[in-house]
């Protein structure tokens, strides 16, 4: 199957660096979100993006117009029909994705593979809410996607080697290195980082150290890009903490316990940049 339109379920943080990757691929994406304005939203970051892009002189003002009209928004899940393959990058919550998933099951092409960005939701239990199971992949992009060069790439047990292969050779059309993972609770990814974030979490809790100095220490001791803690207010404290119970109860180990500063910070809506306060405030 040659894959010319790519369909991104869901317009946000995620959804529209997916949009923009596949864009910048060469390949006509369709973009969907419940409400305009999300789409519009979401279109809007990617024209700011690329046009930083064009302003440090890494891409022509050409190149990215050409991208932005290989972008097409839409508030209907039904104009998914035109694409090959389709990565929803909703909401991370499991009856909205299975919901999702049945629907495109219905509205796409027999032989359109659909891939689901979750970060921590089964593959196998989403694939089984379609008559194709065989075609159903997680696509796990990093975020910021157009930065980060990894993709996760979950097989469930269902998942064929044509599927695969296809979604395997789409990352790296996409400019990313794709990684395979097992479909187990957080995958490898997060099965790895969100414990580190979470034991920053408790050295704080238990006050081993400032915010700054569990963040210095990372970053200056293990060279990590940015400290656990400034990295849990970029994905989100809400995600962190979803992951974490995900890991937990998936398997039913208490070293995956959620940190109860974590659940704290949670309950008071201070779930990171995107609401202006986590462990650090953004303006
Ligand atoms: N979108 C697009 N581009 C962005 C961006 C964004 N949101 N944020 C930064 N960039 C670009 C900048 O424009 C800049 O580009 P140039 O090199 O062309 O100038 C480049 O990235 C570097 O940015 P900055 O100079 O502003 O800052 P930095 O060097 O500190 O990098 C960072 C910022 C890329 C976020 C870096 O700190 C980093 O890599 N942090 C770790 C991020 C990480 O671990 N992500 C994975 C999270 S886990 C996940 O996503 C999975 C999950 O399920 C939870």
């Amino acid at each position: 199957m040659q894959v010319k339109t790519i369909g991104v379920v869901g317009a946000g943080q995620m959804g529209n660096g997916i949009a923009q990757v596949a864009a910048m691929s060469g390949l006509a994406v369709i973009m969907s979100d419940i409400k305009e304005e999300f789409v519009q939203r979401g279109f809007q970051t990617i024209t700011k993006i690329l046009g930083k892009n064009v302003e440090k002189g890494k891409m022509s003002p050409a190149d990215q117009d050409a991208v932005l009209g290989r972008i097409k928004t839409t508030v209907n899940l039904k104009d998914m029909a035109a694409a090959e393959v389709v990565i929803e990058a909703a909401t991370e919550n499991e009856p909205l994705k299975f919901q999702i998933f049945r629907e495109l099951d219905a509205i796409c092409a027999p032989q359109a593979i659909l891939a689901s960005n979750t970060s921590s939701i089964p593959i196998g239990r989403i694939a089984a809410q379609t008559k194709r199971p065989d075609q159903v992949i997680g696509m796990h992009f990093m975020n910021p996607v157009p930065v980060m060069q990894l993709v996760e790439l979950i097989r469930a047990l269902t998942t064929s080697d044509e599927t695969f292969a296809l979604t395997r050779d789409l990352c790296v059309k996409f400019g990313k290195t794709p990684a395979e993972a097992s479909d187990y609770p957080g995958f490898l990814i997060n099965r790895i980082l969100m414990p580190m974030i979470n034991e920053a979490v408790y050295c704080l809790y238990q006050g081993v150290g400032t915010r700054e100095n569990i963040d210095t220490v990372m970053r200056l001791g293990a060279n990590h890009p940015m400290g656990p803690l400034a990295l849990a207010d970029l994905i989100g404290l809400d995600t962190c903490l979803a992951i974490m119970e995900t890991l937990f109860s998936g398997f039913c180990d208490s070293k995956y316990r959620p940190c109860p500063l974590l659940r704290k910070y949670v309950e008071a809506g201070w779930l990171g940049r995107k609401t202006g306060r986590g462990f650090y405030e953004y303006r």
